[in-house]
C-alpha cells in the first residue's frame, strides 16, 4: 500500500456508514461546478469513462446517473475507498457504473481492466496529494488509453507560471509539503510538459471556485 495517499474517515473526518459509504465534504462543493466545466462533453460522447482516485465514489455515482450514454470504471488505492465507492454503486442502482477497482498511479505500467481506450478519464484533486510519479504515470497512462476523440479531465489547485494563484493556495501547499515533502501544488507547465511526453495536448483551462482549476486534455494528434 502506498504510503502517500489521504484516506476519507481518518484524520477527524466522518467514519462511514454500516454500508461503508464515506461522504467528502469537497464532493458537495464540487459536484456542480465540475460539472459545469465538463458535463457538456460527456452528454454527448459515447464509450468507457474510468476515474482514478474516485474517493467515496460520489462524483462516479452522480455523473452515471446523467449520462446513461457512458459507462463508468471507478478506482482507488484504498480498502475503504473501494467500499465506499461500492456502497454508493449499490444505493444509487446505476447500471452504467462497474465494481470499483484498485488501480495505483504510483505504478509506471498502471492498466485497467477490462483495458482498451476510454473516452474519458478524470482525476479530480489527486495530484497534490501525491509524489510527482503519479502525474507522470497518470499523463503517461492517458497517452496510452485516450480514445481518438477521447478527453483527460483534472480537477484541483494548480500553479500558473511558477507562481501560485491565491495565499490560500499557498498556504495550503506549505501545509501539504509539511505532512509529506512529496505532495505539493503542482505547475500548470510541468503538466503540461507531461502532456506533451505523453502525446496530448491542452485544450481547455476553466477557472473554478476557491482557486481551482479544470483541465482537458486530448490527443494531440487531434488537437494541434
Ligand atoms: C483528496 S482525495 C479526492 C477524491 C475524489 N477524487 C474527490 O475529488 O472527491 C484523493 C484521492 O486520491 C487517491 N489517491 C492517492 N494516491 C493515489 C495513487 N497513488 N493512485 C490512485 N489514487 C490515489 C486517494 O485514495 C483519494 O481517494
Amino acid at each position: 500500500m502506498s504510503k502517500f495517499v489521504i484516506e476519507f474517515g481518518k484524520q477527524g473526518t466522518p467514519a462511514a456508514t454500516p454500508d461503508g459509504r464515506l461522504d467528502a465534504p469537497a464532493f458537495h462543493r464540487n459536484v456542480e461546478p465540475i460539472w459545469d466545466a465538463i458535463g457538456s462533453f460527456l452528454t454527448e460522447a459515447q464509450g468507457n469513462v474510468l476515474e482514478l482516485g474516485s474517493g467515496t465514489g460520489q462524483h462516479v455515482v452522480t455523473y452515471a446517473a446523467r449520462t446513461p450514454n457512458l459507462t463508468w470504471w471507478p478506482s482507488d488505492v484504498y480498502e475503504s475507498h473501494m467500499t465506499s465507492i461500492a456502497a454508493w454503486r449499490a444505493l444509487a442502482g446505476c447500471a452504467n457504473v462497474q465494481p470499483p477497482q484498485r488501480i495505483d498511479l504510483t505504478a509506471a505500467d498502471w492498466t485497467w481492466t477490462p483495458g482498451g481506450k476510454l473516452i474519458a478519464i478524470l482525476c479530480f484533486n489527486v495530484l497534490h496529494i501525491s509524489p510527482w510519479r503519479v502525474a507522470e504515470n497518470l499523463m503517461a497512462g492517458a497517452g496510452r488509453f485516450l480514445d481518438a476523440n477521447g478527453r483527460l479531465f483534472l480537477y484541483g489547485p494548480f500553479k500558473r507560471d511558477g507562481r501560485h494563484t491565491a495565499p490560500s493556495n499557498e498556504a495550503f501547499d506549505h501545509s501539504l509539503r509539511a505532512q509529506n515533502p512529496e505532495w505539493g501544488i503542482r505547475d500548470l507547465g510541468d503538466v503540461n510538459a507531461l502532456a506533451r511526453d505523453a502525446g496530448l495536448a491542452p485544450t481547455d483551462i476553466i477557472d473554478m471556485p476557491a482557486n481551482n482549476l479544470v483541465l482537458a486534455f486530448a490527443r494531440a494528434d487531434r488537437h494541434t
